[in-house]
């Protein structure tokens, strides 16, 4: 079975990209390749973001290793807060931190339009290749939802009435910015 690290020790995402690319290929994550120190995430864009993250575990553990980046690009924000949105509002991932200073900076503010875009870098015996994904959406003015995490109870995605937080986890999956960088990676690894 192939093997590959996949750069994250966040238990959502690891389980979402487990449901998507499937039983024949085995993911390992940080913690299990040894990797125990924060990843540096100081690039200007969620591209370069994804291939630093990906080289970072590249050279640590020269196996094959995929990094994803996401940010949540908000129109009336100027595209905020984009690739700084681990820490929108605080220096630590805090989401429940990041949620509350997204709604104060749109309120009353009537446009919403938003999307998430992910970026998937992956490195194959050194070999770099990205896939993106897009999701396009709105901000809604409260939180909605119990499921998912970050932003998910804030997006409601296009052609939807529930957020994120609302849909369940293969929904969601199916047409989200991850779920869809991640199918392209999956289609290159399975070779479909
Ligand atoms: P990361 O680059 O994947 O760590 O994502 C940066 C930030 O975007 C995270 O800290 C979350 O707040 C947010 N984020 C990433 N993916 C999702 C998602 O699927 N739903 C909601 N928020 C997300």
């Amino acid at each position: 079975m192939k093997r590959i690290v996949f750069a994250t020790n966040n238990a959502h995402k690891l389980e979402e990209v487990r449901a998507i690319l499937g039983q024949s290929i085995e993911l390992i994550t940080l913690r299990e390749a040894g990797i125990t120190e924060d990843i540096p995430e100081e690039e200007p864009t969620i591209e370069s973001n994804a291939l630093a993250k990906a080289r970072y575990v590249y050279e640590k553990c020269g196996c094959d290793c995929f990094a994803d980046d996401t940010g949540l690009e908000v129109d009336a924000l100027g595209g905020a807060p984009g690739v700084h949105s681990a820490r929108y509002a605080t220096d630590g991932h805090d989401f429940g931190a990041n949620r509350v200073k997204l709604l104060r900076e749109l309120e009353g503010v009537a446009s919403r339009e938003a999307r998430f875009r992910t970026v998937v870098a992956l490195i194959e015996q050194g070999h770099e290749t990205t896939f993106e994904g897009v999701v396009e959406g709105t901000i809604t003015t409260e939180e909605i939802g119990e499921g998912g995490f970050g932003y998910d109870c804030l997006f409601t995605p296009e052609g939807y009435t529930q957020t994120f937080a609302e849909l369940a986890p293969e929904e969601k999956n199916a047409i989200s910015h991850r779920g869809r960088a991640v199918a392209k990676l999956a289609a290159h690894l399975l070779g479909k």
